[in-house]
């Protein structure tokens, strides 16, 4: 059956994905009207102030996209009900993180959001509805979400039906706005060929058609999570051998080339760093392990979670480094962190290496000072305080402190060390000589990222270590 063409979306969950997507979406779609709508409030009123440097989500080139299709065709609203009554396509863009507790707690996603808004939608949709997975699900997520929206079918009179499509998406943070205007391609999965087409007029509004996968709705979940599982092993495989570069002369970057040129492995994500952190890829790989688990498939669930012993390891290796290098003791002495989110370009701060690492110094009674060009306070604070207050339970004496810093300089001020965690462009500028005077001596430079240059910190008198430099054995 052809349907009229989609003319009004809504998209549930106004985070990371939802807000940059739909606002794309709206600049190259200028017939259709999108709005985005979420229970939280405050995120809602911030994507709708006036100031665009307080949009809730940081990426470069948003705020201008923001600032072109805002009250024109892309509007952000807590008005849940009544959006969801008048779209022909429905978004589901909520959080799908990973089980805190009960059944299949620290492994399986928790689908408790998108279970919400599905009832909200099978209660409230009317006339035909495609409603259209963009959150990361497990397989098969699909068939409860059909069981959810069938289930009130024809309620009170309103005829309502739906299709449902698979439509994950695979924008990286940071280059959310590039990944969305030039995706390598856009995969759509599902079973009924008139959704599929109708979504997939929409993307090809500037998405290349080739560029455009369809799949079954199964090959679709799945294949996001295999995505994300093979980009963070390429990520984990890369940290393993950094360790053996250090040991043995090698250098990490040389050998990143080296196999990268093979046209064959590819020179992507083989940057070695602090492990990869980030709302997804943890969870994600939770996520397959899980399924091939309850699938009774040992072997690949084993596969997979090494990537995430890896990780682990990386950074506890990372902060060992650290404390032998500052003579094994780092109680009451000035450590800075330079940058908090898990990545640069981005103000995210989920599963941050730094949240780790700055962890295990305080744990320590390390008095750190953190610089971050775009996280503010109150999200380090919030991430922070959780584990000062079980360690404040286990010995209050010996826990550390720490501050937030905006200016680079002052923090190097009588500071012991600064550990490079964050790739921000603002580091790779640092005026050694200027930082080495104002610091204390001997002090530590640690470049978690290899992004700085080791001659011109050595020349400034400090001591230097970089991730997988073996040139400092
Ligand atoms: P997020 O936490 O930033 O945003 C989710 C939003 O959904 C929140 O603002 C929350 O308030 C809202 N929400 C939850 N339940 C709701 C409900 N019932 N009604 C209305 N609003 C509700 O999450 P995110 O980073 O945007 O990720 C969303 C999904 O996209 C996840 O499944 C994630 O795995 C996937 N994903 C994320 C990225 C990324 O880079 N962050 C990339 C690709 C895919
Ligand atoms: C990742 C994927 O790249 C996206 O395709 C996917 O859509 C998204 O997850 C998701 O599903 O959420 P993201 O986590 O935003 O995107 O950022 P990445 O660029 O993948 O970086 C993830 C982590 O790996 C960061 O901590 C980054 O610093 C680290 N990384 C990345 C490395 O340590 N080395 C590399 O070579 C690349």
């Amino acid at each position: 059956m052809n349907r009229n063409p989609i003319k009004n979306i809504c998209c549930i969950g106004a985070g990371y994905v939802g807000g940059p997507t739909m606002a794309v979406i709206a600049d190259k779609c200028p017939d259709l009207n999108i709005y985005v709508v979420d229970k939280n409030q405050s995120r809602i009123k911030a994507w709708n102030n006036n100031d665009l440097e307080k949009l809730p989500v940081y990426e470069p080139g948003l705020k201008e996209i923001i600032e072109r299709v805002r009250f024109k065709n892309l509007f952000f609203t807590s008005d849940i009900i009544q959006n969801i009554r008048k779209a022909d396509a429905i978004f589901i863009s909520v959080n799908t993180p990973i089980k805190t507790s009960g059944l299949g707690a620290g492994k399986a996603s928790n689908l408790r959001w998108v279970e919400a808004c599905t009832k909200e939608i099978a209660e409230y949709a009317e006339g035909h509805t495609i409603v259209i997975e963009k959150s990361t699900l497990p397989v098969r997520t699909a068939e409860i979400i059909k069981k959810i929206l069938n289930s009130k079918l024809n309620k009170n009179n309103i005829r309502k039906t739906f299709s449902i499509l698979s439509n994950p998406e695979f924008l990286a943070e940071g280059t959310a706005i590039y990944d969305l205007e030039y995706p390598d391609r856009v995969l759509i999965g599902g079973e009924e060929e008139d959704a599929i087409n109708q979504l997939k007029a929409i993307y090809e509004k500037w998405v290349d058609s080739k560029k455009i996968l369809t799949t079954n709705l199964w090959s679709s979940e799945l294949s996001k999570l295999v995505a994300n599982a093979f980009l963070a092993q390429r990520i984990s495989s890369i940290n393993s051998i950094s360790a053996l570069c250090e040991k043995t002369g090698a250098d990490i970057n040389e050998v990143s080339r080296a196999v990268g040129f093979d046209s064959r492995i590819g020179a992507k994500f083989l940057k070695a760093g602090p492990g990869f952190g980030g709302s997804c890829f943890k969870k994600d790989i939770l996520n397959l392990v899980y399924l091939s688990r309850y699938f009774g498939l040992k072997e690949t669930a084993d596969f997979w979670e090494q990537v995430i012993s890896i990780n682990k390891w990386q950074k506890e290796r990372i902060y060992s480094i650290i404390v032998n290098k500052l003579f094994g003791n780092i109680t009451n002495k000035k450590i800075l962190i330079l940058g908090f989110s898990f990545k640069a370009n981005t103000n995210d701060i989920r599963e941050s290496p730094a949240i780790e690492i700055a962890q295990y110094l305080l744990s320590e009674g390390a008095n750190l000072f953190i610089n971050d060009p775009k996280v503010d306070a109150e999200q380090i604070e919030t991430s922070l305080n959780g584990i000062k207050g079980d360690l404040q339970k286990k010995d209050q004496n010996e826990y550390g402190n720490w501050s937030f810093e905006k200016d680079i300089y002052k923090a190097f001020r009588s500071a012991d060390a600064a550990i490079i965690i964050t790739e921000w462009e603002v580091y790779k500028t640092i005026n050694w000589q200027k930082a080495s005077n104002l610091m204390n001596s001997p002090a530590w430079i640690f470049d978690t990222r290899s992004i700085v240059n080791a001659e011109d910190v050595k020349s400034a008198g400090l001591e230097f270590w970089s991730v997988g430099n073996g040139n400092y054995i």
